[in-house]
């Protein structure tokens, strides 16, 4: 079966390999799709991945909104800064139906600022990957695919 996966950047994500390589690593979202291959080759199933970008928090949720109804079966989400901030967000997932995994580049637990550590959207997913770079992304769409496998 091939999978549809919409994968969802925040804010301040639209520029990946470029925006502050230190800590986010230096690989942009090209890479995943054939992370993606290679990470489920070999397991009858595959993925067929959407990107979508926002930097508003009204927009992330339009789109998250339009998955109920597109076929979308699963979501990979990095909301950037508003995983730590917005209610909106967390309301949005509560009530949209679409299997997500929260992803983060960095590992948000081993940061300085305090309020990384806090996520308002953790309680409406079904796990959370970070700290692997564009990787988290794959693996995470990996951890879909075998959640999916594993409930059929
Ligand atoms: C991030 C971590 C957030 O704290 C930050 O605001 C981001 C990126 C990550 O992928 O590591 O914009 O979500």
């Amino acid at each position: 079966m091939e999978y549809k996966i919409l994968v969802v950047n925040g804010p301040n994500l639209g520029h990946l390999g470029k925006r502050q390589p230190e800590i986010y690593g230096s690989r942009s979202m090209e890479d995943v799709a054939p992370m993606v291959d290679n990470l489920l080759q070999g397991g009858g199933d595959s993925a067929q991945l959407t990107l979508f970008q926002s930097n508003s928090e009204g927009g992330i949720i339009d789109r998250l909104e339009t998955s109920r109804e597109d076929g979308t079966h699963g979501i990979v989400l990095n909301a950037g800064a508003y995983t730590h901030t917005s209610l909106a967000l967390a309301d949005c997932l509560a009530w949209i139906g679409v299997p997500c995994v929260e992803v983060h580049l960095s590992n948000v637990l081993a940061r300085s600022e305090p309020l990384r550590q806090k996520s308002y959207i953790g309680r409406h997913v079904i796990g959370v990957i970070a700290g692997f770079g564009i990787l988290s992304y794959a693996l995470a769409v990996q951890a879909l695919v075998l959640h999916f496998q594993d409930k059929a």
